[in-house]
This record gives structure tokens, C-alpha cells and sequence, in this order.
């Protein structure tokens, strides 16, 4: 089938647009919405699943920045009183994902409020500011089991998704 020429530019003209939508909506993600890619990678290491899970949730990596990550990583075996150790080169796999998917955030490190401790999530700037409506309280229930329990309200929590549209407090 061949267009008429006046159909043709009225087709390039609406790519045109939608591209240019496209484009503005990018730059508005990343300008307001920190930290800025919170979707897991499909190509996660199952090794990463298996060990960074067996304790609590799946944390995405885009929660924190690089640099985070690395100082959770080399400090395993003191892991919030935990021993979550492993082997190097298990670490090092989970590490050099952790690295490559967390690299658009770029956040500033925050050390957590506990001297020793490596870094929290539950303790950004941002962390807190998203959730200045959600009281003390709330996070101290036992169906929520504290901040750092992203699951509790945020069911799909593991693949990256926080969207508030979804979030639901347990009772
Ligand atoms: C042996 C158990 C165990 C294993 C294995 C484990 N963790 Fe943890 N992790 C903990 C405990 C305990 C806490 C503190 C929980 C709390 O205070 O609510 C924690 C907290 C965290 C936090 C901070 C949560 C917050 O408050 O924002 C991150 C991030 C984290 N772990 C990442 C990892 C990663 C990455 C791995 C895999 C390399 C891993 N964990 C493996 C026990 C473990
Ligand atoms: C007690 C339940 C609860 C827990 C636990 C919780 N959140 Fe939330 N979260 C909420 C609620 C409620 C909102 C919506 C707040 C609002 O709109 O004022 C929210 C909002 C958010 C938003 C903004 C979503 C948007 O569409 O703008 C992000 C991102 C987020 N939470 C991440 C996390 C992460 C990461 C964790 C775990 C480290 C977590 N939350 C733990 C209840 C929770």
C-alpha cells in the first residue's frame, strides 16, 4: 500500500511527538524520582537470590548506591550481628552485580545511625521522606516487622516495585 504524502507527514509527525513525550518523561524520572532504576535486572545471578535472601526480603539494588554495596559486601561476616559470610568468589559475583545495577543511583552514601553498622536503606534521607506519613507505630507492628520489611506493604517489593498505587499497610 502506498500513503498519500500528506498521511506520510502526518505519521512522522506523531512519531515525532510521541518521541519527544518519551524523552520528556525520562527526564523527568530522573530528576525527581531518587534513587532512579529500583527494577531488578532479569539477569540477576541466582547465587545473588539464594544468599542475600535467606535472611529477609530481596533488596533491589537500585536502593542504594554502588559504593553501599561494596561496603555491605566487604563487611559480611559483621552483618547487622549477623554472619552472613561467603565464599570470595561468591562474593565477589554478588558484588560485581550489585555494582552494575546500582549504578544509576547516584545517591550519596548515608552511614546508618548505629556506629559499625554498614549502611541502611531504611535510613536514607529519601527512605524518609517517602514515608513521613507512615508513623512510628505502623513500622513497630507485628504483621509489618519494622522499616527495612519493604514486603510487608509493598507486596512486590523483591522485583523493584514501590509504586503507591499498590502499597497497603497490614493491619
Ligand atoms: C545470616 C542472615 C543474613 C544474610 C545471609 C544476609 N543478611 Fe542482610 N541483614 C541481616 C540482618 C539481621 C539485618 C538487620 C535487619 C534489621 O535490623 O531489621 C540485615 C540487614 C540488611 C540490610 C539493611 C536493611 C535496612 O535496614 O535498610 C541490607 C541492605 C542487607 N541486609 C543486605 C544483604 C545482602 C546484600 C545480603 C547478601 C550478600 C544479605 N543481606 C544477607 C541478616 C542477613
Ligand atoms: C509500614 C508499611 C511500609 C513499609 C514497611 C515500607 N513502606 Fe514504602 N511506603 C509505604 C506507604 C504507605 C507509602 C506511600 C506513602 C505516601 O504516599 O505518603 C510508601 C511509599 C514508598 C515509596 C514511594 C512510592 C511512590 O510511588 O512514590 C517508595 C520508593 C517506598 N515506599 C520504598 C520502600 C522501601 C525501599 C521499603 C523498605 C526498605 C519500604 N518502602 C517499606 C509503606 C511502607
Amino acid at each position: 500500500m502506498r500513503l498519500g504524502k500528506p498521511l506520510a507527514f502526518a505519521l512522522l509527525a506523531l512519531a515525532v511527538v510521541g518521541l519527544s513525550l518519551a524523552a520528556a518523561d525520562d527526564e523527568h524520572t530522573r530528576r525527581y524520582q531518587r534513587p532512579k532504576r529500583l527494577a531488578v535486572p532479569a539477569d540477576a545471578p541466582q547465587l545473588w537470590k539464594d544468599e542475600c535472601a535467606s535472611c529477609h526480603m530481596l533488596y533491589p539494588p537500585g536502593l542504594l548506591p554502588a559504593q553501599a554495596w561494596r561496603q555491605q559486601l566487604d563487611t559480611l561476616a559483621a552483618h547487622y550481628g549477623s554472619n552472613a559470610s561467603l565464599e570470595p568468589e561468591q562474593e565477589r559475583e554478588i558484588l560485581d552485580f550489585l555494582l552494575r545495577a546500582s549504578a544509576r543511583n547516584r545517591l550519596p552514601v548515608e552511614p546508618a545511625q548505629t556506629a559499625g553498622e554498614p549502611p541502611r536503606i531504611s535510613q536514607t534521607r529519601w527512605f524518609e521522606h517517602k514515608h513521613d506519613e507512615v508513623s512510628a507505630a505502623k513500622f513497630r507492628r507485628e504483621s509489618v516487622g519494622g522499616p527495612a520489611n519493604c514486603v510487608a506493604c509493598h507486596r512486590d517489593a523483591e522485583r523493584g516495585d514501590f509504586d503507591d498505587d499498590r502499597v497497603k499497610i497490614p493491619r
